[in-house]
């Protein structure tokens, strides 16, 4: 298939065009480059260098592609609180632009990377795709209006989509094919891994006062290698089936922070120094996933998102970089 990879030169969007060119698809990468890096891009890919602000960029870049992969919007949680304008811009404005091309030039699917943030403070756990969804976040909220707008445009254009919803994306390509690291990291792996290679002194704690055994907050870490395949399945699924779905992609297995940490020291033989500082505002104590509804529709399985996997391939990107 034709497929438009907006937002392909990013961290996960790289992985994404990756998967996508190893099962023979014809790949084009979109990306302003705003976060994502041209070491990301592959030789077999086409790159347009484009911005979704920009409607006719985005116009002529999706004619004659049959599918777009919409990963090219701002994810860091603080930030959206702060500047929620940004995040209207990029994030709203950009899917508006990308539906009415979408309508435009006759592309048939997008597949959306969606949030756990759609979900908000847990009211049981593991999460499912039935949890009301109440955004803590502008940028869980983003999330949410473009899964909305992505119904409407279904219901009145018939343009199909899958909506994955990711839990903690993290890790590199398994086969270490992907260098490029994210700039100015805000989660909580790159984070260690910076700290562990010295581009930053130490990790900052969020807090181990939470109700959890060891006081610190438990996520759902899944692998980006496992997001990845998790596209290429939607895309089969909403092709095949003639309809849209949303799912969750996550692990189904909590990790704590310590746990992360003491993982990452081990794995990288580093002391990775650490601080324990005041909880992080809208942090909720736990988070994990059901994945079952992606097992059941999308035939997907995470099989890369063990802690010592998420790490090992984090740290050989890492090492290599700074020359570890
Ligand atoms: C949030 C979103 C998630 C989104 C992701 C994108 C929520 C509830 N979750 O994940 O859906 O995909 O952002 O960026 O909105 N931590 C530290 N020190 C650090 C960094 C993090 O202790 O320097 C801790 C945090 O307190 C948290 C855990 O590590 O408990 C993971 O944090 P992070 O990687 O930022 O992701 P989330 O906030 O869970």
């Amino acid at each position: 298939m034709n497929i438009l990879i907006i937002g392909g030169a990013g961290y996960i969007g790289s992985h994404v065009a990756r998967e996508f060119l190893d099962r023979g698809h014809k790949v084009t990468v979109f990306d302003n480059l705003s976060s994502g890096l041209r070491e990301n891009l592959f030789p077999e890919a086409a790159f347009v260098h484009g911005d979704i602000l920009r409607y006719e960029d985005l116009r002529k870049a999706m004619r004659g592609q049959e599918a777009a992969v919409y990963l090219a919007a701002f994810k860091a949680v603080g930030e959206s609180m702060i500047r929620p304008e940004k995040y209207s811009v990029n994030n709203i404005t950009g899917t508006v632009n990308l539906l009415n091309a979408a309508c435009e030039t006759g592309l048939k699917y997008i597949i959306f990377s969606s949030s756990a943030a759609v979900y908000g403070e847990p009211e049981y756990l593991p999460i499912d795709e039935k949890h009301p969804a109440n955004p803590e976040n502008y940028y869980g909220f983003t999330k949410l209006e473009i899964e909305k707008f992505l119904a409407w445009y279904e219901r009145l254009k018939g343009i199909r989509y899958a909506s994955l919803r990711y839990f903690n994306a993290a890790g590199y390509d398994v086969k270490g094919r992907i260098s490029g690291l994210e700039q100015n990291p805000a989660n909580l792996i790159p984070v260690i891994m910076e700290a562990a290679c010295g581009m930053r002194s130490e990790l900052t704690v969020f807090g181990d006062d939470y109700d959890t055994p060891d006081g610190t907050c438990i996520r759902d870490y899944i692998h980006v290698n496992d997001l990845a395949i998790g596209h290429a399945l939607a895309l089969d699924y909403v092709a095949r089936e003639d309809k849209s779905v949303t799912v969750n992609l996550g692990s189904e297995t909590g990790s704590s922070v310590m746990e992360v940490l003491n993982t990452a020291r081990r794995v990288t033989g580093k002391p990775i120094p650490s601080r324990v500082a005041g909880r992080r505002s809208g942090d909720p104590a736990r988070l994990t996933a059901s994945a079952q509804l992606a097992r059941e529709l999308l035939g997907w399985e995470a099989r890369y998102s063990d802690l010592e996997t998420l790490l090992s391939t984090s740290w050989k990107a890492y090492a290599k970089k700074t020359g570890l």
